[in-house]
């Protein structure tokens, strides 16, 4: 098959940057499996000699916001209201999410006994709420809203490829894979949903690429910084923006190697309409790669 946009050369993710041009590799993320349940986990094969104590605090946050689905689903029904083909999608969409955050939810659970995921998750969603009264997006159109999609789906595709290559204990590598293929059809499912709104509704490619870095930017906004307040604070802790989403970026940005960056560049730059594999997904690659280990670094200097 021909290297296509969506050619994401899920090979060799954890390799150094090449031209994007020449990684060819056309296919879905090792472990692919649509419509897993948490059957399909193989638990019994659990070594808690290789749990990682920094990856399990990311995995505990991840749960919680994956299992918080359902609420972006009455966000996104209200939104979308009268397409009749996007709201039935968004069902199916909706409790895969929910069975991520049970999947890694029972993982953190079993990596880490005193970890309570109801009690977390309580805390999590009395402290954060979506915007759900709302009929129009808040991203000014509905191809907007598709594409601030695109972008959450990107990132949770990429991450799940480094958690997947950075976990050293066998059932989360395997949950992290599963997952990462979920995310890699939902970023296809909205994208084929943005195609379809974009000839209704006039939003260009800088327009597109404009609500892409602004989704990106606002990944250091409260949601995962809450998340992971809610599932690593100790009791009584005070909940600070600044803190916890420091705690955070300093440990997730780590768990990336520059493929994983280049492929979710690629995404970024095909659902803005961009050339996907060319000079600026190199470029912008680096400069991400760039800022992620600086920022890394910075904050662990900082003791975040
Ligand atoms: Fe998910
Ligand atoms: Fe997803």
């Amino acid at each position: 098959m021909k290297a296509g946009p969506f050619s994401l050369y899920d090979k060799d993710v954890s390799g150094p940057v090449g031209p994007a041009t020449q990684r060819t590799a056309l296919r879905l993320p090792a472990g692919f499996m649509k419509n897993w349940t948490l059957d399909d986990i193989a638990w019994d094969a659990f070594d808690r000699s290789k749990v990682d104590p920094e990856l399990l605090k990311l995995v505990k946050a991840a749960a919680l916001v994956e299992h918080n689905g359902y609420e972006y689903a009455t966000y996104l029904k209200n939104v979308f209201g009268e397409d009749a083909e996007f709201t039935t999608a968004i069902d199916g969409w909706a409790r895969e999410e929910v069975q991520h955050g049970e999947a890694l939810g029972r993982w953190a659970m079993m990596a880490d006994p005193t970890f309570n995921f109801d009690t977390a998750f309580k805390k999590f969603t009395d402290g954060y709420k979506l915007p759900l009264d709302v009929t129009t997006s808040v991203r000014g159109t509905r191809a907007g809203e598709l594409m601030a999609r695109c972008i959450v789906e990107t990132g949770t595709s990429s991450y799940y490829s480094a958690l997947r290559d950075a976990a050293g204990e066998p059932v989360l590598k395997q949950i992290c894979a599963y997952i990462a293929a979920d995310e890699l059809r939902h970023y296809k499912l909205f994208y084929t949903h943005m195609r379809r709104w974009l000839e209704r509704e006039h939003l260009g490619k800088w327009g597109r690429l404009r609500i892409g870095l602004a989704r990106i930017q606002e990944s250091e906004d409260d949601e995962l910084a809450y998340a992971y307040f809610a599932a690593n604070a100790p009791a009584g802790a005070v909940y600070e923006r600044s803190v916890y989403a420091g705690a955070y970026a300093r440990r997730a940005y780590a768990v990336y190697r520059p493929g994983h960056v280049q492929r979710g560049v690629a995404m970024v730059l095909k659902a803005a309409g961009l050339d996907a594999t060319g000079r600026l997904n190199d470029w912008l690659t680096r400069l991400a790669v760039g800022f992620m280990r600086w920022r890394s670094q910075r904050l662990a200097r900082a003791g975040a």
